[in-house]
């Protein structure tokens, strides 16, 4: 356990960073130390991770480290395992890392405000052993921004119509918060990318051309068997890291793109220059699990259920009229827009409380016009499809208007973890709830 003095500071502060293109000024965020993305912290697998969390912004904070099966004490969440970090305060986060991957940490006090102004960086936990050998290792931090025309981030944090609808869509992409990122790199090059999606809401729809590989892992989490690279959503919060080749030759460019209705644009560009001199390497192993207790037997678990309502108007007149415990205008008026079972924001009492080792499955109804990613503090999940199947290990799962979807997984955190949506602004207008392990 690291002494307060002697452990090394992360500080919250504002900062000046060229986001925008060169021309435009550069823009006022809230930075870790400073620097946007904050600093990528690597860690070996196993050790422990210790900082002093210094507040130097004009709010109450707290640092989340998204991902980590964490000591319940240490997942930074204000208002429910700590108090939120005064202005001028610190706090010493000191836990450890039992799972390899690629995570990272962010606010957990007014997030749609702090992330939306820059507050966020990667925690990569490197393997003990059976890391794939490659020539390049990278962070892409993908982030949507909301600017106005002078390269100021926009106001209006926490207005209803964000709220309500899909959340706060920006109009600027960066990557590792450059809207022109761009690394040159040799044709062959075989690379490690490790992408984080940390928008405040928008889903991403991506494509790479120049590039083949495989996806090795989904929110830290290695997959059993790579799956060949074919596209790629990444709704927020959520991470992959892929194994890719440069197939452009030299004098070419290899390209990450994101998708919209009508076409693409690059958001991170390889230029190809010259041609590396590798081996042919052939389709990469499986990264080496983590060490995730087995699922228990699936009948007998421990079982919850989850109605996502709210967000259209249609919506909120259709649950007065079924006469249920919400009053959606009441609610809209408070900026509380939406509801899990009925109860918009935090219940006093937990969704699911399970003893610690058992097997908890929660079924999800997302019954609302919108998309949700649901993620759930400290455990990762697993989802059960109709027939049974497992999917892979996740923190967050996307769900897509009037899906539904069952998720399981071992309780064995003990707790009081959240269980929100990662679109910022609805978790802020009512997606939120709790389990607690016991
Ligand atoms: Cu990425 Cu509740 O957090
Ligand atoms: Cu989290
Ligand atoms: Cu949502």
């Amino acid at each position: 356990i690291a002494s307060a003095e002697a452990t090394p500071a992360l500080e919250a502060r504002v900062a000046r960073a060229q986001i925008a293109p060169p021309g435009y000024p550069d823009t006022e965020v809230w930075a870790y130390d400073g620097a946007l993305p904050g600093p990528t912290l690597r860690v070996p697998q196993g050790e422990r991770l210790a900082r002093r969390f210094v507040n130097a912004l004009p709010q109450p904070s707290s640092v989340h480290w998204h991902g980590i099966r964490i000591a319940n004490a240490m997942d930074g969440v204000a208002g429910l395992t700590q108090e939120a970090v005064e202005p001028g305060a610190e706090f010493l986060y000191d836990f450890a890392l039992p799972d390899a991957g690629t995570y990272w940490y962010h606010p957990h006090n007014r997030s749609w405000e702090q992330m939306a102004r820059g507050l966020y960086g990667a925690l990569i936990v490197e393997e003990a052993e059976g890391a794939p050998e490659v020539d390049l290792d990278e962070v892409l931090l993908i982030d949507d921004w909301r600017m106005t025309d002078t390269a100021e981030i926009a106001g209006g944090f926490g207005e209803l119509h964000d709220w309500a609808h899909a959340g706060r869509i920006g109009n600027w992409i960066t990557v590792n918060g450059d809207g022109a990122w761009t690394r040159e790199v040799p044709s062959k090059t075989r690379m490690r990318l490790r992408l984080v999606n940390t928008a405040n809401a928008r889903i991403f729809e991506l494509e790479s051309q120049g590039l083949s590989g495989w996806v090795v892992a989904l929110d830290g989490m290695p997959l059993e068997t790579p799956e060949p690279l074919d596209g790629l959503t990444l709704a927020p919060a959520q991470r992959a890291d892929l194994i890719v080749d440069v197939t452009a030759e030299d004098g070419g460019e290899a390209l990450l793109l994101s998708l919209e209705r009508d076409g693409g644009y690059a958001i991170a560009s390889f230029p190809v220059r010259g041609v590396a001199d590798s081996p042919e390497r052939g389709a990469p192993t499986p990264l080496p699990p983590n060490p995730m207790a087995a699922l228990g037997d699936l009948g007998t678990a421990r079982r919850a259920e989850l109605l996502m309502e709210g967000g259209a108007m249609g919506r909120m007149s259709g649950a007065m009229m079924d006469g249920r415990q919400v009053d959606m205008r009441e609610m809209a008026a408070a900026g509380k827009v939406w509801a899990f079972n009925g109860m918009a924001d935090m219940p006093e009492t937990p969704l699911i409380e399970a003893a610690r080792g058992e097997t908890v499955r929660i079924a999800i109804a997302n019954d609302t016009a919108w998309a949700h990613g649901m993620h759930l503090h400290g455990h990762h999940f697993r989802r059960v499809a109709e027939d049974g199947s497992l999917g892979p290990w996740r923190d967050t799962l996307l769900m897509e208007r009037g899906e539904t979807a069952e998720i399981a997984f071992v309780a064995d955190n003990p707790g009081d973890w959240l269980l929100h949506c990662h679109m910022l602004e609805h978790s802020a207008g009512g997606m939120m709830t709790w389990l607690r392990v016991t």
